[in-house]
């Protein structure tokens, strides 16, 4: 047996431990947003920087204006590959609407289906608790098989990336010497399908704003109102409205500067995946695609950008019915952003729209989350041949190159301040209802996932 295989049957072998080691860090309720878990975020952290120094890559918890980063290193002397920092989050995403969850989203459950394939179903399961776990447990095989690793090995895990991570760009300027390696292993992106291994190429990036518009000083009677006061939530919903045209297109002036078209190569690439809108759609009980014309569902999510409204309230929505002019309405929108465009520029438009809307008499207050450009990687980078030369071994079919609809802030920053580029490798399913109630991983993702990067350890040690 070569080194490679007896690190690979160590895998299979630990695999009930590992399970109870994902096991353990899912129970930590870790949710970022929710000031409540504070204390659950540090001891995620906590449990974290323990395990990983317990297997040979000595972390600690590092405080931030915000959720602690855990950051650890191993360095190998005498080898030819790269030092890869590998970035993962251990922070999570609220669990409401809770009653839609088929037990505690933070007990998790081994579901096993009629054919016998089994799933991992709670909060992290997949995003990101399942999805990191695969790459320690991958470290822990080398470290306990060979006694060392294949590379030398950095890792930062964060706590705030389901919250806009306030506290990175400051972490990364504060450590940017000891966080700029030779590339960053990302695991947060998803495969093609369940069989069909993926490298994420294209990250869209995110524009956000909470809106706040404020009209009359107190909520109307809207029979003794109605009419003479200007109502803030019909004016915010002629706001939304107005973003987009009858062909789906945003309407802001220069929205889509620095949009590119989509290479031949890519889009032929893309068209022989073999997606539908029936398959795709239909997941999610819907047949009719909603946005641009003109461009296929997979190009509307991979490579064009987008504006959604996440939420929108105001007056009242109790029981039963009140009469009301609210004296407030309240949006949070974020746009999708591709190619080169520009998050601040986009964020600027999308204001003065905002403020050409506001009535003179009417107060809007602007909240801004997130900023980050889309991403793109280099297609002919070495260490995306050696992640497919080894994704494809592990999973006997050939990894596809993908784009990724979702934003992975950090990604930019990697490249942007520690001037390091990124190899997306993910083991989670579209079907995985990451953010929703059930969240699952595969068992066989997180199986395969371990192995995969036992294997992409090896190839990048090839030099
Ligand atoms: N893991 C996701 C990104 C992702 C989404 C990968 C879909 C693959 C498919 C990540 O945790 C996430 O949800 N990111 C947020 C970032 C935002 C809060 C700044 C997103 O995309 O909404
Ligand atoms: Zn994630």
């Amino acid at each position: 047996m070569s080194q490679l295989e007896k690190v690979l049957a160590r895998v299979d072998d630990n695999l009930d431990a590992s399970l109870n080691r994902l096991f353990d860090l899912i129970r930590i309720k870790s949710i970022s947003t929710d000031p409540a878990y504070k204390d659950d975020c540090r001891s995620a952290a906590q449990w974290l920087a323990d395990e990983l120094t317990a297997i040979g890559i000595p972390s600690e918890v590092r405080d931030t204006t915000g959720h602690p980063m855990v950051v650890g290193h191993r360095v190998v002397e005498g080898k030819s590959g790269p030092h890869a920092l590998f970035y993962g989050h251990y922070d999570v995403q609220p669990v409401d609407p809770i009653e839609l969850w088929h037990a505690d989203p933070f007990d998790p459950q081994i579901v096993t289906r009629e054919d016998g394939s089994k799933m991992i179903v709670a909060r992290g399961a997949n995003d990101d608790k399942g999805q990191l776990m695969t790459f320690v447990e991958a470290a822990r095989a080398w470290m306990e098989e060979a006694g060392e690793l294949p590379i030398s090995i950095s890792i930062l895990l964060e706590g705030e990336e389901e919250s806009g991570s306030p506290s990175l760009q400051p972490f990364l300027d504060e450590n940017k010497e000891e966080l700029s390696k030779d590339l960053a292993l990302v695991c947060d992106t998803s495969m093609w399908d369940k069989d069909t291994p993926a490298i994420s190429v294209m990250l869209r990036g995110l524009v956000g704003e909470e809106i706040t518009l404020k009209g009359p000083n107190k909520d109307l009677h809207s029979g003794m109102y109605g009419g003479a006061a200007r109502n803030p939530l019909h004016v915010l919903c002629d706001m939304v409205a107005g973003l987009r045209d009858e062909n789906g297109r945003i309407t802001l002036p220069g929205f889509y500067d620095g949009v590119l078209e989509l290479p031949e190569d890519v889009k032929k690439m893309w068209d022989g995946l073999g997606f539908t809108d029936e398959e795709f759609l239909g997941g999610i009980g819907l047949k009719n695609p909603g946005g641009e014309k003109n461009y296929s569902t997979l190009e509307q999510i991979w490579s064009r950008p987008t504006c959604e409204v996440n939420g929108l309230w105001g007056g009242y929505t109790g029981e039963g019915f009140k009469t009301v002019i609210p004296a407030e309405a309240h949006a949070k929108v974020s746009f999708r952003l591709v190619g080169d465009q520009d998050p601040e520029l986009i964020r600027d438009a999308f204001r003065a729209y905002l403020k050409s809307k506001t009535p003179e008499d009417f107060e809007l207050i602007l909240h801004p989350h997130g900023g980050d450009k889309a991403l793109r990687m280099d297609f002919d980078a070495p260490a995306l041949a050696k992640g497919k030369e080894a994704l494809s071994a592990e999973w006997n079919k050939e990894a596809v190159l993908v784009g990724c609809g979702g934003s992975i802030p950090i990604v930019g920053k990697f490249k942007n301040t520690l001037e390091m580029d990124s190899l997306l490798i993910g083991f989670g399913l579209d079907e995985d209802q990451i953010h929703s109630p059930n969240e699952k991983y595969e068992l066989k993702s997180f199986h395969k996932g371990i192995r995969s990067w036992v294997r992409v350890l090896d190839e990048l040690a090839k030099g």
